[in-house]
């Protein structure tokens, strides 16, 4: 299914957008019997004010007791690194809205090499996957970079095949280098896919992956597709020409 593109005025509103998809995946997967809703965090700053809504807002509003949250990547180091993912979102909301920590799914950063820490999420991912569907994650929030890379998925950086997380080198203008990410595989398994894109300097990127190039010259971003629907959640200064609010 083609990506969809839903232009908000600022990211103040894409956030709130992303938290009501949210919302709504969570009723989705009770009304269908599914005990858990597992859900995809990426890195990076545009989702920080999401966060925020989600220990706000948000925090009675989502069956938090019966959310599973892993990471689209996550740099190699420690959790109190300022560059950690899963640090960020720990202190941001993680820590506040009372999800059971058994429920909390970081990269293992404290293992001693990037490749046994893609190794140990694999089976962190097996042990929370349905074995009755080919559905790993039922949400996806996911970052664009002005590269057109999401997760740690870079242009020109080929991924192994038949891995769900792999130890990744990113380039040298996105530190730190060593990484963990979810696969092209991985990620193509979730229900619903939401990308954020906030700022002029994604705007060239956004356009170039919703015009679809195809094929192994596609931006990362671009191949990613969720199962059932991938939606660009842009502001207005990220937002392709002819395509504002
Ligand atoms: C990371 C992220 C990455 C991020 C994009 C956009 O670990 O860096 O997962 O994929 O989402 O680089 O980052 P910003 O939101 O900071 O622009």
């Amino acid at each position: 299914m083609n990506p969809t593109l839903e232009v908000y005025g600022d990211l103040e509103a894409l956030s709130r957008a992303a938290a009501a998809y949210v919302e709504r995946a969570t009723g989705t997967a009770r009304a269908a019997g599914r005990g858990a809703t597992t859900i995809v965090l990426s890195g990076g700053s545009t989702p920080r004010r999401l966060f925020g809504l989600f220990a706000g807002e948000y925090r009675e509003r989502l069956p938090w007791k019966t959310i599973h949250l892993f990471w689209s990547d996550e740099r190699f180091v420690p959790y109190d690194d300022p560059e950690s993912n899963y640090g960020a979102a720990r202190a941001l909301f993680v820590d506040a809205v009372g999800i059971p920590p058994q429920n909390v799914h970081p990269v293992e950063t404290d293992l001693a090499t990037p490749a046994e820490a893609a190794d140990a999420y694999e089976s962190a991912i097996a042990s929370t996957a349905d074995p009755s569907t080919r559905i790993l994650f039922d949400v996806a929030l996911l970052g664009l970079g002005g590269d057109g890379h999401t997760a740690s998925l870079f242009p020109g950086h080929e991924m192994k095949t038949g891995r769900l997380a792999a130890a990744v080198r990113g380039p040298a203008w996105r530190p730190p280098r060593e990484r963990v990410t979810l696969t092209y595989e991985a990620l193509n398994r979730t229900r619903e896919v939401y990308f954020l894109v906030a700022g002029e300097e994604k705007r060239e990127a956004l356009a170039a992956v919703l015009a679809g190039a195809t094929g192994g010259e596609a931006l990362p971003a671009a191949r990613v597709r969720g199962v059932e629907r991938t939606v660009f959640l842009a502001d207005r200064a990220a937002a392709p020409d002819g395509a504002r609010v």
